[in-house]
């Protein structure tokens, strides 16, 4: 059987005339969305308000800058807009922490210059043939650049949990759970599965090709960790114990005077939490958000489990035990609707554990899609038969670095820009994104049927 005969790519069924309409509407959605992160004052979008992030305005025009490389420039072959200005927005030549200080477009020029580069696109949409070129096959050159757009949403998002003073984003609160009790566990079977994909159309080059991968029986936690059974580490001494941590982990919590997740701090009555600009108790009920590879390694030392691979994760979200096949979703292969999982901002927070029963996978897992990145123990490499495609800066030259792989995405992540095959990665020091993770263990062979 090949891998690939039991995919379904759901663009191959619209008219030309709807697949643009699709990829129109997808790359509005992300301006919405850039628009609603940067509408603050102009002070604000100049300011760097951490050395781990860029300035919004930077954000912002690099967000331009791609899309006219790419869409402008390559797919529609017109002429450059502002070459002068390719340098200053190319990622790999400025560490964030040094962007303040470069030449950048002030606000106005920002904005003007993504709305220019967006009029071009969308005449580009409408008159380049979306055959015959592998990047705009599917219109895939599109895809890739609003979600492209829509992860620079994510990490200004993270820029406005980091930046200090009053609220400025606003959104009504996520569903409460209801779900009832959930069992711990999910009993995830042996056995091979499909991991990664050939025919989802805007999927990005590090998920590619689908493979058969063999996994062991394992167990699996039936939702994200939450921040009442993580502090019953942080209460039980685990911050002061080696013996839960790795030794990078412990010389990592040592200097950097890591007592607690990002954004906790400890009153009289318990643990409080910072969240958009807002003091709060931290709810018990919700998966624990910003923390870091190490500490969630540490906490399944604690908790006598392990964290998930890669591979297990995917298994656990896709495989379908009925059917043998993977899903491109835990919920099926339809698109995410706001009944399946808690994504695209429309909550500024994850939603409790059991708050998705429609987003469930056919083994029975919670929350896999949305709510919290799932740090897992795995590095970022290639699948067998990788290419790079279009260019190897997005995937290839992080291959094989200092990373850690984190599934699912979060309450900041766009629809567009996540599915059960999806890959991001990032140091495991990191915990200024939505990171969260689940727990995982060996099956013993009296479990395995
Ligand atoms: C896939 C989230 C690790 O934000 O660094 C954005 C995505 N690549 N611009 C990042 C990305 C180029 C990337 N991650
Ligand atoms: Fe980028």
């Amino acid at each position: 059987m090949s891998v690939e005969s039991t995919e379904t790519n759901p663009l191959r069924a619209l008219s030309p005339q709807d697949l643009r309409a699709h990829a129109a509407e997808a790359l509005t959605r992300a301006r919405e969305r850039s628009d609603a992160l940067t509408a603050v004052d102009d002070e604000e979008l100049v300011r760097q308000h951490s050395k781990l992030m860029s300035p919004l305005v930077w954000d912002l025009a690099h967000i331009g800058s791609q899309e006219e490389l790419w869409l402008v420039r390559d797919v529609g072959g017109r002429e450059a807009l502002r070459p002068d200005i390719d340098d200053i927005y190319d990622a790999f030549q400025h560490a964030r922490a040094d962007r303040p200080e470069l030449p950048l477009l002030g606000p106005e020029e920002a904005r003007k210059y993504v709305r220019e580069v967006r009029e071009k696109s969308f005449d580009i949409l409408e008159k380049v043939p979306l055959q015959g070129r592998r990047l705009t096959e599917d219109a895939f050159a599109f895809g890739m650049i609003t979600q492209h757009e829509q992860q620079h949403d994510e990490t200004m998002l993270a820029t406005h949990q980091l930046r200090k003073g009053d609220p400025v984003l606003h959104a009504p609160a996520p569903p409460p759970s209801r779900s009832g009790r959930l069992p711990a566990e999910v009993f995830v079977p042996g056995g091979a599965f499909t991991m990664g994909t050939s025919a989802e159309p805007w999927a990005l080059d590090n998920e590619r090709p689908a493979h058969e991968v063999v996994v062991e029986a394992f167990f699996i936690d039936t939702t994200p960790v939450t921040c009442g059974a993580y502090s019953e580490f942080l209460d039980s001494g685990g911050y002061e114990d080696p013996k839960w941590w790795s030794e990078r982990g412990w010389a990592y919590r040592s200097e950097h005077g890591i007592h607690a997740p990002r954004f906790w701090n400890r009153e009289q009555d318990g643990w409080w939490r910072t969240r958009f600009g807002v003091h709060e108790k931290v709810p018990s009920a919700e998966p624990v958000v910003h923390v870091s590879f190490h500490e969630a390694e540490a906490y399944a030392a604690w908790a006598g489990r392990r964290l998930p691979t890669e591979a297990e994760w995917e298994k656990a979200a896709r495989f379908d035990p009925a059917t043998g096949r993977s899903r491109r979703f835990p919920w099926g292969d339809e698109e995410p609707a706001p009944e399946h999982a808690n994504l695209g901002q429309r909550h500024l927070r994850p939603a409790e554990v059991g708050a998705y029963p429609a987003g469930v996978s056919p083994l029975g897992v919670h929350q896999l899609i949305g709510d919290v990145w799932e740090w897992t123990s795995s590095g970022f490499e290639a699948y067998p038969g990788f290419a790079a495609f279009p260019y190897k800066e997005y995937s290839e030259v992080f291959f094989g670095g200092d990373y850690r792989i984190l599934r699912g995405g979060s309450f900041g992540t766009d629809a567009a820009a996540i599915r059960g095959t999806f890959r991001n990665w990032d140091h495991p020091i990191r915990r200024q994104i939505f990171s969260g993770f689940r727990c995982a263990r060996d099956a013993r062979p009296s479990e395995v049927a």
